[in-house]
C-alpha cells in the first residue's frame, strides 16, 4: 500500500477531524520541545474515543505501521516524536481530554489520557481536593504523558511520583486489546499490577486512554520559606532536620544555585528580591488541609533551628500569597531562563540523599577539570535526591554541537559519578530515544533483559514507539 492509501484507511476510522496530514501542520508534532531532533511522519492520528484508538492500533498492526503516542510533547528525551524513517505515525491524545469523574469521598479523579494536567488539577480543586502532581509544564503536558514518563515534579517529597498516584487505567495494547481497569481502589491484590507496566514505559507498551488518580485533601494553609544556604552546609542533613521537625507537612524542598536563580530572574518581569547564600538556596513549603495547625509558627521554629545549625545563613517566610507565588514563579522559570540564555546540556541526576553533597563536590571538580570557564545551572528536587545538573551553552557556541561534545565527554564523567554513588542518569525525564545508549551503558544487564521480555510479551512486532527505551527480542515485522 502507498502512503495516500494508509492515510485513507486511517481517515476511514477517524474521520477528517481525526487526522492531520498537511506537512506544514506536522512539524509541531515531529519536533521535540527543545528542538533537538526532528522526526518524519506522514500523519498525526487524533482519535476521539478509546474504541478508535483500538481500531487504529489493529489497522497499524495489519499494515505494519509504527505508532508513537504523544501527549503534550513536553518531555525531554525524544520519546514523543517519531524517528526519521517516515514509517511511524503519531497518535496524539489531544482530542481525548475529558474529565470523567471526581469522587470526593473516594478521593479520586478519572480522566481521559489527553486531559491537560492543569485542567485535571483544577477539576480536583473545584471539589476541594488536590491532585498532587505539579510541574512547570503542567499547562501543556497531558495525563497520558505523565504516566508515560512517570512524571515527578515539585511535591514528590510528600506525595510521590505519578506511579504513586495511579489507581486505575484504561489502555490499548499493541494488538488492539482494551485493558479497562478504571477502578478507584487502593487495595486490589488480584494478580499482576498491570497498570504499573505503563508507568514510565514511554509509549512502548501500549496507548493509555484513561486514568484514575489519587487525590489528597486540598491544602488550605501553606507556609513557604526561602532559605539562603551557608557555605559547607549539608543539604541532606538540613532536609533531615526539616523533615523530622515538620512531621508529614513538608511538601517541597527545592534547591537552586545562584546561577540558576539569576537565569530565572533575568527573564521575570517582577522577580522577588530573594537570592542565594554561598551554598545556594532552598524553596521550602509546608502545607496542610487542617485549619487547626499553625504552619507559620511551625515554620519559624524549624527555621530558627536550621539557622542555629549553621547550614542556613538567612531565611524569609513568605508574608502573602503574592510573595509565595513569586518565589514559586522564580523556581519554575529556571528552565525557561536556561532556554532564553541559549540552552543547556541537561543532566537529570539522582543519587541517594546521603550522597548529594558528595555528588556536588565531585561533579564540580570534574566540570572545573574539563573546562574551567563552563557555567552551571544546578537546581532540583533535592527532597527526592534529584538534581538538574545543567551545563550552560557558552554564548557564541553552536548549541547542538556543544551538546554533542559535552554528551560524549563530560556528561559521561558526571553519569559515572552518579552511578558510582548508586545513582542514575535519568531521575524523572525518562529514556526516550536520546538516552537509550545510557540505559545500555549504565543499566543492569538482568534488568534490561527483563525489560526486553516485557516489551516482547506486550509488543512482539515492535509497533509501539520503536526506537524508544528498549527493543523487543525478535522484532517480527517492520515498524
Ligand atoms: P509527551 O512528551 O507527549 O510524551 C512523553 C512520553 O510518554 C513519550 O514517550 C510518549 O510516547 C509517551 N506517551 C504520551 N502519551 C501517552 C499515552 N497516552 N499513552 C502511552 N504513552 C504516552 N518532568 C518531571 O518529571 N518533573 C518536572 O518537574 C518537570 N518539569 C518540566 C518543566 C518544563 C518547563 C518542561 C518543558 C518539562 C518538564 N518536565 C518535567 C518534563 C515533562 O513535562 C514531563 O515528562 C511530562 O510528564 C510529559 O508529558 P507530555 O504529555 O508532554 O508527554
Ligand atoms: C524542572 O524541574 O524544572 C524540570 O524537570 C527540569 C528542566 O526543565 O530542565
Ligand atoms: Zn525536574
Amino acid at each position: 500500500m502507498s502512503v495516500p492509501e494508509y492515510v485513507r484507511a486511517f481517515r476511514h476510522i477517524l474521520g477528517s477531524a481525526g487526522i492531520v496530514d498537511d506537512p506544514q501542520r506536522l512539524t509541531t508534532y515531529t519536533t521535540d520541545q527543545r528542538q533537538l531532533a526532528t522526526g518524519s511522519t506522514y500523519a498525526v492520528l487524533k482519535p476521539a474515543t478509546t474504541e478508535q484508538v483500538a481500531d487504529i492500533v489493529k489497522l497499524a498492526v495489519r499494515l505494519g505501521v509504527g505508532l508513537v503516542p504523544q501527549g503534550g510533547n513536553t518531555s525531554y528525551c525524544g520519546g514523543a516524536t517519531p524517528d526519521t524513517t517516515g514509517r511511524q505515525v503519531i497518535v496524539s491524545l489531544e482530542r481525548m481530554d475529558l474529565i470523567r469523574e471526581v469522587d470526593p469521598l473516594s478521593m479520586s479523579i478519572s480522566a481521559d489520557a489527553g486531559a491537560i494536567l492543569k485542567n485535571v488539577q483544577d477539576a480536583a480543586a473545584s471539589a476541594g481536593l488536590l491532585l498532587p502532581l505539579s510541574l512547570g509544564a503542567e499547562g501543556s503536558c497531558r495525563i497520558g504523558g505523565n504516566i508515560g514518563t512517570n512524571a515527578g515534579g515539585l511535591s514528590v517529597v510528600r506525595y510521590g511520583m505519578t506511579r504513586d498516584l495511579l489507581l486505575g487505567i484504561e489502555a490499548v495494547l499493541p494488538d488492539g486489546t482494551i485493558v479497562s481497569d478504571m477502578r478507584k481502589l487502593r487495595k486490589n491484590n488480584t494478580g499482576y499490577d498491570v497498570k504499573q507496566c505503563f508507568v514510565g514505559s514511554e509509549g512502548t507498551l501500549g496507548i493509555v486512554t484513561g486514568a484514575v488518580l489519587r487525590l489528597a485533601p486540598f491544602p488550605t494553609r501553606r507556609s513557604t520559606a526561602w532559605l539562603k544556604l551557608a557555605q559547607g552546609g549539608s543539604l541532606a542533613e538540613l532536609l533531615a532536620l526539616v523533615r523530622r521537625e515538620s512531621g508529614e507537612l513538608l511538601t517541597t524542598f527545592e534547591f537552586m544555585t545562584a546561577r540558576a536563580i539569576a537565569l530565572a530572574t533575568a527573564v521575570m518581569s517582577n522577580p522577588p528580591s530573594v537570592g542565594a547564600g554561598p551554598g545556594g538556596a532552598v524553596l521550602l513549603e509546608f502545607a496542610s488541609s487542617s485549619r487547626h495547625l499553625d504552619l507559620d509558627g511551625l515554620m519559624e521554629a524549624v527555621l530558627s533551628e536550621a539557622v542555629e545549625s549553621d547550614w542556613v545563613e538567612d531565611a524569609y517566610v513568605a508574608q502573602s500569597g503574592n510573595q509565595r507565588a513569586s518565589m514559586w514563579e522564580l523556581r519554575e522559570t529556571i528552565p525557561e531562563g536556561e532556554k532564553r540564555w541559549g540552552g543547556s546540556v541537561k543532566h537529570d541526576i539522582s543519587v541517594p540523599l546521603s550522597s548529594i553533597q558528595r555528588f556536588l563536590d565531585v561533579a564540580g571538580e570534574q566540570v572545573r577539570n574539563y573546562r574551567a570557564d563552563l557555567e552551571l545551572s544546578v537546581y532540583g528536587h533535592v527532597g527526592d535526591g534529584n538534581l538538574h545538573y545543567n551545563v550552560l551553552v557558552p554564548h557564541g557556541t553552536d548549541r547542538i554541537e556543544f551538546m554533542r561534545l559535552i554528551e560524549g565527554s563530560l556528561s559521561l564523567w558526571l553519569y559515572d559519578t552518579a552511578a558510582a554513588l548508586g545513582g542514575t542518569f535519568s531521575a524523572e525525564h525518562g529514556v526516550g530515544r536520546f538516552k537509550r545508549h545510557l540505559l545500555e551503558k549504565y543499566g543492569d544487564a538482568g534488568r534490561i533483559a527483563a525489560m526486553r521480555r516485557i516489551k516482547t510479551a506486550f509488543d512482539p512486532a515492535d509497533i509501539m514507539n520503536a526506537g524508544a527505551v528498549v527493543r523487543p527480542f525478535e522484532p517480527e515485522s517492520i515498524r
